[in-house]
């Protein structure tokens, strides 16, 4: 990776290389300029606050914007009261904007205190030509907007706002473009997400993904296996392997390759210990893959398998191309394989036309799968989707009777699943300290449930075993086994 590049080797008074990722380091190397500027008249570095709203994904891409200014020489703030504020927003859901547009408002009150103060939004809102609009008309403050397809452009966009002092505004509508080796300042030193694939070619009638994120393109095997390499190099020991829809990943590839067979690749790196991925969508998942889980050491007993309803007919409404038997058998044939698999879902509540009956063949799967944790979601109208436009749209009320039904299924038969490990001595990567309990460290099993544990900070990043010793609703109480 070009972390290490030295931006001190950049000729400034050249003109910009119009290859990537050098074009980005000349600008970085600017921006750099700006910063010393900035240092010589205050007398300090100046502070840059993230936020990142929304998946993974974008925690991912978050990684990569702080990899920039760090570079830069941009030093790390715990909340907005900062010479800059980034928001990396998402847009999945109608709450997920309105937190957005909320804390604008708040900072508007900063900016007013701070007039120097550079405010930057970027992320999945940022595609749609609605947002931008209204930015552009009630949120004047806001220094430097972009998208999702060109967030590699960050440190031409910054010192473009640098040089000119105007709004910037840079959205671009799709890309078929991967920029390879930006900087990243990675949130944990011993676990990282890594990107196998961007966008999603699916539509699934009530997403608004596929329109802010555009079309399916994976990274090529080389690209993704070096990365791994180099992150294990300096310390990771788990890897979660990110995409809308890993299973169909390599497909449009010159020399394409399937999901499974990348994980045989990634399973050889030596060094690396634990392997992720999300999400998985059950029409792809392949036999294949199934027997890769089973015989690999290093792939974690977890598997995300979105339902999104138990209703065959709403799911044909929701293009989601599986039916309630299809997925159940599908559950059937991973637990042959993995029983011990720790099972998780989203659910969506009150899509349009979702009746009575729908919602009691969405509770019959959560009884049959005893799904080990379920995220679920209200319906969400996306303007630009499919759904949007139904005119059978379930009242608001009917919906969070239906939502909290759910819930309480959900949440008693996780509660009960949990307890099958109890007693039992498994490996947890210990990952952080536990800011509750004085001495106490939180980590993770390898079906991704939580155990908190009496343990010494120098743990934090390392894989030990420990007893179970309490099952408490949707995590563990447990004590080190070492020396047992
Ligand atoms: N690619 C993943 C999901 C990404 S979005 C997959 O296919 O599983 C994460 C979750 O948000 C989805 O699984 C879905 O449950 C939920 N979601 C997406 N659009 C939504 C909407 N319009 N309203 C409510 N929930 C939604
Ligand atoms: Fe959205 Fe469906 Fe794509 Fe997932 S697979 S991101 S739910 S369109
Ligand atoms: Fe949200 Fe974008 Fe992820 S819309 S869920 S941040 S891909």
């Amino acid at each position: 990776m070009h972390n290490e590049i030295d931006l001190n080797k950049i000729d400034l008074n050249s003109e910009p290389p119009t290859e990537e990722p050098a074009r980005q380091y000349y600008f970085m190397a600017k921006c750099r300029e700006w910063v010393r500027e900035f240092e010589r008249k205050n007398g300090r570095r100046p502070f840059a606050f993230t936020q990142t709203f929304g998946c993974q994904m974008n925690a991912r891409d978050s990684e990569k914007l702080e990899g920039v200014l760090s570079m830069i020489g941009f030093a790390k703030a715990d909340n907005e009261e900062a010479d800059l504020v980034l928001y990396n927003t998402c847009t999945v859901r109608e709450h997920a904007n309105l937190k957005v547009y909320g804390r604008l408002g708040y900072l508007k009150t900063l900016k007013k205190k701070n007039p120097d103060m550079l405010i930057a939004l970027c992320g999945c809102m940022m595609q749609e030509e609605t947002v931008v609009e209204k930015i552009k008309k009630s949120y004047r403050f806001v220094d430097l907007v972009f998208g999702t397809h060109n967030l590699y452009k960050f440190a031409e966009l910054l010192y473009h706002r640098f040089s000119s002092g105007k709004i910037t505004i840079d959205i671009w509508k799709d890309t078929e473009k991967i920029v390879e080796e930006l900087p990243t300042d990675r949130k944990y030193s011993f676990k990282s997400g890594v990107n196998i694939m961007f966008g999603c070619n699916n539509f699934c009638s009530y997403c608004i993904v596929p329109y802010v994120r555009g079309r399916e393109r994976s990274r090529e095997p080389e690209q993704i296996i070096n990365e791994i390499r180099s992150l294990v190099e300096s310390g990771v020991s788990e890897i979660m392997l990110l995409g809308q829809n890993v299973n169909s990943y390599g497909k449009t590839l010159k020399n394409p390759i399937t999901f499974a067979e990348l994980l045989l690749e990634v399973e050889k790196i030596e060094g690396l210990k634990r392997i992720r991925f999300m999400t998985s969508h059950p029409k792809d998942l392949s036999d294949e893959l199934i027997q890769v889980m089973k015989t690999s050491k290093k792939i974690c007993h977890q598997l995300h398998l979105p339902v999104q309803s138990g209703s065959s007919r709403i799911l044909k409404e929701m293009n989601r191309k599986y039916t309630k038997e299809s997925y159940l058998s599908l559950v059937h044939k991973i637990r042959e394989a993995i029983p011990d698999i720790s099972l998780t879902t989203d659910i969506i509540v009150g899509f349009p036309g979702e009746t009575k009956e729908d919602f009691a063949e969405t509770l019959d799967v959560v009884r049959k799968v005893r799904f080990d944790s379920a995220f679920t979601f209200l319906y969400s109208k996306r303007t630009g989707t499919p759904a949007a436009t139904m005119n059978n749209q379930v009242p608001e009320q009917i919906a969070k009777e239906r939502f909290d039904r759910l819930l309480k299924e959900v949440q008693e038969i996780a509660s009960e699943q949990i307890q099958r490990f109890e007693g039992q001595t498994l490996e947890v990567l210990a990952e952080e300290k536990n800011e509750q309990l004085d001495g106490y460290l939180t980590g993770r099993l390898s079906h991704g449930i939580v155990v908190h544990f009496q343990g010494e900070e120098e743990l934090i990043g390392k894989i030990i075993p420990v007893k179970l010793t309490q099952a408490k609703g949707f995590y563990y109480m447990g004590c080190k086994a070492v020396g047992d």
